[in-house]
Parts: structure tokens; sequence; C-alpha cells
């Protein structure tokens, strides 16, 4: 059978032409994210005819150069065979490159020029990706403005600007970045990129709970007793310490991509698919949530082992850093269908193993017939697996084949890989879509970043205050025992 389409898709772009202007185009994002994300969405016929990509960065660069470094990380996925490298002539035909500064007028009346020239002096749609350090966004955004490059809201043809995280590091910060960004691009104009929202099974998550019946019922606190979602890297910070300590595992990943999936998990169904209706119910959650209080955190650092050097030995930490590189909490969602049940959030680096996921956990079935008197057996679980290896399973009690009558917790599995024959596209490529094709429903909106700083601001604030040394767990190792005591609290094992 054919799948379905969802109601509400958004029209498919043709023919406006569009210029994508990647600020920051000598960077890691760019050559290993972006350009193979746009490739992949020319590969599929998702650009319009006319597209131009204009790569902005201060290194000094030829065209081929910038070629040869974009075309190291394009893939034949979606053009396999003889016609990719064909495909790649022409996609890297349409890019090129301009070197100048950021916050200059001068480079970006001069980078107006030269898009007017490839735009053939055509009413253009100006896509801007801001793949560059935070503290960089306003700058560019002024001076993007003070040159004329940047169309009001509403009009046509557009102008819209993604910009990627962190969103500040606090609420104020937060609020003062989204304040001053706004004087150049308005809401409707400004995607917030969580990129942890555009991967596929994230993306299934409302499909799961609002397109089929059996889960409605069992969601909420009389069938569900916990819900764990955890993000866990077997690498450490890879070279790039001194970026991390200024922000630290909360900033990094916690208050965004554990609390964008925790939101999707816990909504209430949006009245449509519309961005604001499904925005509307992420914020509501997220501002039923009481700030976390210390007693409900643990934060870490990973120390020398398996012949990895220790966090605080690590090039570019300052001595005596309280940065976490690991984080467990416990957050707890005080409305009708949720009050009581703790979700337990933890995320860390140098961890013994990788993976992201989403578990639900089942309340004990009682009373049951199959068990003696004083035994309860293992509840039921959903668990999304988000990466590697997507997956969607339940786990269900199961007889054992044979004579006895013997139980045992089996999986059903749905494995995309095995279920679904089409290649799963990159976040990247579904939000860089969403964006051309003005479908805001993935990106973060003002309020609801607002409302996931109030959840972290104060305790990290505590923390940076009373300077908390965080706990110590060895590298490659399952984290601190403190966030298994904390999960016990709550009458919790992590899985
Ligand atoms: N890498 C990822 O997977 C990832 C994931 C999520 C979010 N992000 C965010 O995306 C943005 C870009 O990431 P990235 O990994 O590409 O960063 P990056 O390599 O550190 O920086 C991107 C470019 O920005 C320019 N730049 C760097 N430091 C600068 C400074 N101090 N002042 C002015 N320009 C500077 C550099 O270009 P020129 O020197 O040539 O101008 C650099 O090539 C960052 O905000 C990051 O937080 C990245």
């Amino acid at each position: 059978m054919l799948p379905y389409h969802a109601k509400e898709q958004p029209p498919r772009m043709t023919d406006q032409p569009v210029s994508i202007i990647v600020l920051g185009a000598s960077g890691d994002l760019a050559r290993k994210k972006i350009f193979p994300a746009l490739f992949a969405l020319y590969c599929q016929k998702h650009l319009p005819d006319r597209f131009h990509i204009v790569g902005f960065a201060r290194t000094e660069m030829d065209q081929e150069e910038f070629r040869n470094k974009i075309i190291e990380n394009l893939t034949c996925r979606y053009s396999p065979g003889e016609s990719c490298g064909q495909r790649m002539e022409e996609f890297l035909a349409r890019c090129e490159y301009f070197s100048g500064e950021y916050d200059s007028q001068d480079s970006f009346l001069s980078l107006g020029q030269r898009l007017s020239e490839i735009e053939n002096h055509r009413e253009t749609n100006r896509l801007f990706y801001m793949a560059i350090p935070p503290f960089v966004f306003l700058g560019v955004s002024r001076a993007l403005k003070s040159a004329g490059l940047i169309s009001p809201p509403g009009s046509n043809p557009w102008s819209r600007a993604v910009i990627e995280k962190p969103f500040g590091s606090d609420r104020d910060s937060s609020d003062k970045l989204v304040n001053e960004m706004a004087e150049v691009f308005a809401e409707d104009q400004t995607y917030r990129i969580d990129h942890y929202l555009g991967k596929e099974v994230v993306q299934n998550l409302m499909v799961l709970r609002f397109a089929n019946l059996v889960f409605d019922p069992i969601w909420n606190r009389s069938y569900i007793d916990n819900i764990q979602i955890t993000w866990m890297e077997d690498i450490g910070t890879e070279g790039r310490a001194g970026y991390f300590d200024q922000y630290g595992i909360i900033r990094d990943v916690m208050q965004n991509h554990l609390l964008q999936m925790m939101a999707l998990v816990a909504m209430e169904p949006p009245i449509s698919l519309n961005a604001q209706d499904v925005r509307d119910e992420k914020v509501k959650v997220l501002r039923a949530a009481p700030p976390l209080e210390l007693k409900d955190l643990v934060v870490a650092q990973y120390t020398a082992s398996n012949g990895h050097e220790g966090y605080l030995e690590e090039k570019g930490v300052p001595e005596g850093s309280i940065a976490p590189t690991f984080a467990a909490a416990v957050i707890q969602v005080k409305n009708r269908r949720w009050d009581g049940v703790p979700f337990l959030i933890r995320a860390g680096k140098g961890l013994d193993r990788k993976f992201a996921e989403i578990r639900i956990q089942f309340r004990p079935v009682p009373g049951n017939t199959f068990c003696d008197p004083g035994t309860v057996l293992d509840p039921n679980e959903l668990v999304i697996r988000v990466q590697p290896d997507e997956s969607v399973s339940y786990r269900i009690m199961n007889k054992v084949p044979g004579l006895e009558m013997d139980l045992k917790e089996t999986d059903l599995n749905l494995s995309y890989q095995a279920a679904f024959e089409k290649e799963i596209p990159e976040a990247y490529e579904s939000l860089i879509l969403d964006v051309l094709e003005d479908d805001q429903s993935l990106f973060i909106r003002a309020d609801e970043l607002a409302a996931a700083w109030d959840i972290f601001t104060p305790a990290l604030q505590q923390l940076e205050r009373e300077n908390v040394k965080p706990e110590t767990y060895p590298f490659k190792s399952p984290g601190p025992e403190a966030a298994n005591r904390l999960a016990q609290e709550y009458g919790v094992k992590w899985k």
C-alpha cells in the first residue's frame, strides 16, 4: 500500500528562485552537514530550478579550494552509480565562495552585488544559514541589514535566518539574544534549529502517539511509571574542550535536545500540524515543569582511564573547571496527565556506550495471576531508539514455548532498517527543506526557548555560584554511581 500523506503538508516549492548564503562556510558544520544536506536535497529535486549557494567566511580561499573542501563530504546516497559524479559537478557549479568580515557592512555590500549578479537581478528568496559561533550572530545580522540584504517580514521575496544552538547560556542571555536578533529578523523569519528534532525517529514520535489508538489510553500517570531519556557518547570532547567548557553538557545537550524530546513525549495532541499549534502544545509542557532543584541533579566529569586523559587535563580546559561532562536530572511535569511521573534525563560524554533513546516504562501488572504473592514481573516498556540503528520496540511478557508455564520478556521490534527500504534522511536535510517550505513546527520558538531555560537556569546558576564540584567517573565507564542513586530515590533503575 502507498504511504499516507499527512494532510496539511505544505506545497512543494518548485519555481521560486532561492539563494542560500552559508555564513561560516569554512567551518565543520557547514562542510560536514549543511553542504551535504543541500546536495541531498538537490539530488532528490527538492531545491528549486533556480538556486545558488554562496559560502561566506573570513578565511581566504579560491573557488577551486572551496569546492574541493565541499566535495569531500558529499555522498551518493540519493544518486548512486555513474550519475553521481555528474550530479556533484552540477551542484558544485551552483556553489561559490565569498570571503569577508562578519560585522562589516562593506563586505555585505560587495556580497549583495555578487548575489544580484548571480540572481540575474531578479527577485530571489534568501536563506541565511548562520553556521558561526553564537557571539557572531548579532554582528552579522546587523551588517546584513545595513547592507540591505534582508527583506522585511511577510514580504515576497522572503529572507529567513537559520541559527544554531547554543541560544544563550541562561534565561537572561537567551532573552537578550532573542530580543537583539529580533531587530533584524522577526520571529517568523527566524529558524532556531535543534537538529534532534529533524531526526527521523523523533519526527515519528507524534505519529506513533497520535496516529495510533493503542497508546493514547495508557499514555498517562495511571499507566506510565517513569520515562527515561538518554544521550550518551563514548568519546570525549575531541579537541573541542575549549568550546565545550564554556557550556558543559547541560547547556550543550540537555536544555535543548533532551528537553525537546521530552516535550514531544509529554505534549497533548495538537489540534493541527500547523507550526503554531504544535509549538503551543510543547510550550505548555515545558511551562508545567518547575525549575530543577539541585537535589534532583547529578553533575560529573570524566577522569583519566583506558588510555584517555581526564577532562581536566585536556587542552583548553581551565584549571579547576566545574563544567560537567555528564549530568542526570529528574524533571517533573505538573499537569493532569503527568503529575508524579518522573522524567529521568541523562547525557554524558566519555561513557561506555554510544546511543540516544527514549524509554517509557509502564507500571507493573497488578494482581498478576502468573506470580507468586510478593513477586512482581518486569513491566512493559516502549523503547524509541533515536540512534544508532533507529527502532521502536515494545517489551512484552511472553510464554516461553514448551510444556512449562515459563514467562520471558520479549521485544516486538520495529527496526527501521528492516522495515523501510527508503534511505533515512539526515536531520539537516529534513530541517533545511522545512525552512525552504516555511514550516517552523520543528524549530524552537522564542517562548519555548524561554520556558526551557526556566527549567535549568536556577540550578545552573546555583552550581556556578556555589562552585559545586562535579562527581567523577572513569572515561569509558557507565557513568557516576550518584546517577544510579538519584534514580533509586524515585524507585527507578536506569537501563
Ligand atoms: N559542528 C556541529 O556539529 C554543530 C552542532 C550543533 C551546533 N553547532 C553550532 O554551529 C555553529 C558552527 O559550528 P562549527 O562546528 O562549524 O563551528 P566552527 O568550525 O568553530 O566555526 C565555524 C566558522 O566560524 C568562523 N569562526 C570561528 N571562530 C570565530 C570567531 N571567534 N570569530 C569569528 N568567526 C569565527 C570560522 O570561519 P572563518 O574564520 O573562516 O570566518 C569557522 O570556520 C556553532 O555555533 C556551533 O555551536 C555545531
